[in-house]
């Protein structure tokens, strides 16, 4: 499909495959609330109400949780001792945390504040529709042998790159659901052999990721008791992940840092197909409004969310339709097309999306873990190029002037959100990191 972008400096740098940063020119400063978007913020606190309404049963199906009680939640870890090696020495950059949801429990990843949330969210309303359960004080029964049997003759389905398959297999399986996972070209064998350890099947479809879930999607539709978790459309897993943003502002707060006017955040987010940082992101603003400044993170060759906002266009404009070819080591999040349902619903709020090349993902994950153990997958390390982008780049001089922020950065927290690793098995890793210290010490 031909496609209309705006003649500017971030159009030519996409275009180009270089790194870009592309502002949002519909980020909205006043009455972010007032615009007409499909989803309101009251969801953001439904959804932590239903996290805690689950935690105790999240703690009876997976051990791991016992220590928080049944939460799902990640450490804020301030990055002082890796600032030298990302060149993010001088004060200008504010205070650097890092996200750690790489070290996420249940799933190790990001995608288990989707997929836990949304199979549960659904086992709920399945029990309920059966009488299992009548009220949510019962919501332990779950759990039982009478929901286990109700399970274990329905279907999860979900289509993905790996990790919100692992995500969704687990919860599934925990609960006794089967579990369907169709999985596209670029998913890593470690994630299917573990997927099917766990008694997931998966299918593999010779298609990208946009493909997979498509067809995923037609084959949900044609089986009855098959409940298809659709990443494109999903405003269940959605706001899963909105949830993570409460979690961000205590752990903030817990730290005694400001998030005002005069003490910006900004937060960077690696984007796939859009609901795991959309809804991250969504959540920040409804707590921090102007306050919090949100951005997605793509590799150059797969910017789907920068092609298609940058377009304007209402209909889903790909990577591919910009010349592109969605050839990435970064695999969770080598996605061609964004989520429409997220576009939308982000283009008030979103600030801005970058681009970041392969190398520098790998150069970022052996930093990372020689530097602060903090092991990641190379998709989880995007995010690391924003203060750089922000406080250097002359798009990110431009946003700092349009909001008023030239003398506040250095006042500013960033937040560089880490998605994924703790899963890559050790062989994997070790060849990530083999190229990441080539890399490194070449430069
Ligand atoms: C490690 C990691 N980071 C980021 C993302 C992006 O999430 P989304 O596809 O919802 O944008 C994913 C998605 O699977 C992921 O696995």
């Amino acid at each position: 499909m031909p496609i209309n972008l705006p003649n500017n400096q971030a159009r030519d740098d996409v275009l180009a495959g270089r790194p870009a940063l592309w502002l949002n020119p519909n980020l909205k400063q006043d009455g972010i609330w007032d615009t007409k978007l499909p989803v309101r913020p009251s969801r953001v606190s439904e959804a932590e109400s239903n996290w805690m309404l689950i935690a105790s049963l999240l703690e009876k199906c997976f051990p791991e949780l016992k220590a928080t009680g049944g939460k799902i939640e990640s450490a804020l870890i301030e990055v002082s001792p890796m600032r030298e090696a990302l060149g993010y020495s001088s004060s200008e950059f504010g205070r650097i945390f890092v996200k750690a949801d790489n070290d996420l429990p249940v799933a190790g990843s990001i995608q288990a504040r989707g997929g836990v949330y949304e199979v549960f969210m659904y086992a709920k309303a399945l029990a309920e529709s059966q009488g299992i359960i009548s009220s949510e004080k019962e919501v332990d029964r779950l759990v039982s042998e009478e929901a286990n049997a109700l399970f274990s003759k329905h279907t999860i389905a979900v289509g993905s790159t790996g990790n919100l398959s692992l995500s969704v297999g687990i919860a599934a399986r925990a609960l006794g659901f089967q579990a369907v996972v169709h999985i596209c070209s670029e998913a890593k064998d470690w994630k299917v052999d573990r997927l099917t350890r766990l008694g997931v099947k998966v299918v593999r479809h010779n298609a990208d990721y946009s493909g997979a879930i498509d067809l995923a999607r037609a084959q949900a539709e044609a089986d009855i008791n098959t409940y298809f978790i659709d990443n494109e459309r999903s405003q269940t897993l959605f706001f899963g992940y909105s949830a993570a943003a409460n979690e961000l502002a205590s752990q903030l707060s817990k730290a005694h840092i400001t998030v005002d006017d005069n003490h910006p955040l900004f937060v960077y987010l690696p984007c796939g197909i859009g609901g795991a940082p959309g809804g991250a992101s969504y959540g920040l603003k409804a707590i921090f409004g102007n306050a919090a400044h949100t951005f997605f993170v793509e590799p150059v060759q797969s910017p789907s969310a920068l092609v298609h906002m940058m377009s304007g266009s209402s209909e889903q404009v790909s990577v591919y339709d910009a010349g592109m070819n969605n050839k990435t080591e970064a695999d969770a999040i080598a996605v061609p097309r964004m989520s429409e349902f997220v576009a939308e619903v982000m283009k008030p709020l979103l600030s801005g999306v970058f681009t970041v090349v392969d190398d520098d993902l790998f150069r970022w994950l052996w930093i990372a873990q020689t530097q602060q153990s903090i092991r990641l997958e190379p998709s989880a390390t995007a995010g690391f190029a924003g203060p750089k982008f922000i406080v250097n780049s002359p798009q990110g001089h431009a946003y700092l002037e349009q909001h008023g922020l030239r003398e506040k950065i250095a006042n500013a927290t960033h937040v560089v959100w880490t998605t994924g690793g703790a899963f890559v098995p050790e062989e994997q890793f070790t060849k990530f990191m083999e190229r990441g210290a080539s890399l490194v010490k070449d430069s």
